[in-house]
């Protein structure tokens, strides 16, 4: 007689990410951000189905859990009208979203990743937001060196009461990354050297609100 072992599933390394409705906070972060993204597409695929064939991007917003996130909640709740091309991962501080996370969701194919957290001076862990201001600049950086576009990665204080600024800032940033065309080094793309149209240098960072 054969016994069928069920394997567990290793943690979610971060131990950060949380995305309720596809109630696998248990799987790796990897498996995570490739499920979200699959999802997105499958979504708007089924929507779009012999339709049209206009570039619909995949975003991925990291939101910090005390500010971030009750905004878009907020601009959820307020019935506000935003892009339907993004999905939310919910982290405690954005100052938890690790380096290797933001590239793990461009190689499974994002075609744009915002980080957003609380104003300076507001963070619930005090300095998680000035982490996470550093890491984004070296990350741009680091994808301008690659021939990526660092407009690509965004960061962006938003608070609890701002629904219409969550709204704006996601739509802005849709708008733009559907501009920019799909991500060169996403899987079955042809990655090419430099993207072509970056209007702003590598690296160079937009602080927001600072
Ligand atoms: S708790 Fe919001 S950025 Fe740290």
């Amino acid at each position: 007689m054969s016994m069928r072992v069920r394997r567990r599933r290793p943690p979610c390394p971060t131990s950060a990410v949380v995305v309720s409705s596809l109630n696998c906070a248990a799987t790796p972060a990897a498996c995570l951000l490739s499920a979200l993204l699959t999802n997105c597409e499958s979504e708007e695929s089924g929507m779009a189905e012999g339709k049209s064939t206009e570039f619909k991007p995949r975003v991925i917003v990291f939101c910090c859990n005390w500010c971030a996130y009750a905004g878009a909640d907020l601009a959820g709740v307020s019935r506000m009208k935003i892009s339907p091309h993004f999905r939310v991962v919910r982290t405690m501080c954005s100052g938890r979203v690790d380096p290797e996370l933001i590239l793990q969701a461009f190689v499974n194919g994002a075609d744009g990743v915002m980080v957003a957290g609380c104003h300076p001076g507001d963070c619930h862990y005090l300095e998680g937001n000035y982490r996470a201001m550093r890491r984004v600049a070296f990350l741009k950086k680091l994808l301008g060196s690659m021939g990526m576009d660092p407009e690509r990665l965004e960061l962006q204080w938003i608070s609890a009461g701002e629904g219409v600024r969550f709204q704006e800032v996601v739509n802005a940033f849709v708008e733009r990354i559907q501009g920019l065309g799909p991500n060169p080094f996403g899987p079955g793309a042809n990655a090419t050297p430099r993207e072509a149209g970056s209007s702003r240098a590598a690296g160079e960072m937009e602080q927001p609100g600072v």
